[in-house]
């Protein structure tokens, strides 16, 4: 059985096309803004004027009538964004004659993730540019067991590299500079409960830079002490749930210093710690494929009247019956 998935809930217009053991085709066209962060609507542009493109790039790689359900990320994620993928998909399904099913964003990282590693029944830590999350399953739901109070980790970088005249997207900038990073500056650790915050974070690191502080300090001041947060409860969740895995999702899980906080904290915990392949990390239209066929096998399917998009579309809302 085949699946095409399309996602584009922000930045990211891609399409991926899988069968049950592996990913067939994986094509995308993300949006770049020419200034600034993500703009909703230049972003949903970009999406429809590109999406007819990409569709046909697809299937000059795949035969139309080998596709069996057409998925489609119905949230979380920007509107206008969101309708673009969502009429391209019901249009698709309907040309076709093949079911549609309209999946949660996030649950495609866990399920992605999952699939394509070792692990079972991990935390894990869904780390990207709008969400920033801690999640395990629980019977048959995945329940958030921290999250952002404020803004994502990814949104977070994004902002500082803005404020140094760093490009969109800024995660990859910090990371290189942050690796010549030489003095620790003390910045809020925010960690409260379960949750986390970041944006005092941001404005304090903003601050350091404003104040003289070589930039390759402040990009690793902050990584230290937003990926500590991270790290931290991550743990939490492993001793408190008594779970041993850890899967790491998301664009920011490409993040090295990241992973090599959260390889530690596993080491010292006996705990098993699982990042996807690189271009199934970040957002892409492979999850949503693999989580529609997924589902759909499980005996999920979303009429047209049903397929209305979702901008905030919770993990927890959806009812998992497969292992
Ligand atoms: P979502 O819709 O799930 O919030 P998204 O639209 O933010 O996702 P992703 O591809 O999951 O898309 O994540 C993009 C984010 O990842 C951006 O904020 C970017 O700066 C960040 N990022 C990418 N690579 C790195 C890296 N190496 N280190 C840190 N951050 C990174
Ligand atoms: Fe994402």
């Amino acid at each position: 059985m085949r699946a095409l998935g399309i996602e584009g809930t922000a930045w990211s217009l891609s399409i991926g096309v899988v069968d049950e053991s592996d990913v067939l085709v994986l094509e995308s066209d993300p949006y770049v803004p020419k200034e600034g962060g993500i703009h909703p609507r230049e972003a949903s542009q970009h999406h429809a004027e590109k999406i007819g493109a990409l569709l046909e790039k697809v299937f000059s790689k795949v035969e139309p009538k080998s596709i069996d359900v057409v998925a489609f990320s119905q949230g979380p994620g920007m509107g206008p964004c969101l309708r673009v993928v969502a009429t391209a998909a019901r249009t698709l399904a309907l040309k076709l004659g093949k079911p549609l099913v309209g999946v949660n964003h996030c649950l495609a990282h866990v399920e992605v993730g999952r699939w394509k590693t070792e692990a079972k029944e991990p935390v894990t830590l869904y780390v990207s540019g709008g969400n920033s999350q801690v999640i395990a399953r629980r019977g048959s739901y995945y329940r958030v067991f921290g999250e952002t109070l404020d803004i994502g980790i990814g949104n977070a970088l994004d902002k500082l590299a803005r404020h140094m005249g760093l490009k969109h997207p800024g995660g990859p900038k910090i990371e290189k500079l942050a690796k010549g990073g030489k003095h620790y500056y003390e910045l809020p650790y925010v960690v409260k409960g379960m949750d986390f915050s970041f944006s005092g974070l941001v404005t304090a690191a903003q601050r350091l830079y404003d104040n003289g502080v070589a930039m390759e300090d402040v990009a690793f001041s902050f990584q230290e002490t937003a990926f500590a947060m991270l790290t931290e409860v991550t743990e939490r969740a492993l001793a408190y749930l008594n779970l041993d895995e850890v899967l790491l999702v998301g664009g920011v899980g490409a993040n090295s210093r990241l992973q090599e906080m959260l390889r530690v904290m596993c080491e010292d915990r006996n705990a098993k710690f699982y990042v996807p392949p690189k271009e199934l990390t970040g957002d892409n239209g492979a999850m949503i494929a693999y989580l529609g066929l997924l589902m759909y096998k499980h005996g999920y399917e979303t009429p047209i009247e049903e397929s209305a998009v979702r901008p905030d579309f919770r993990i927890e809302d959806v009812v998992v019956n497969w292992d």
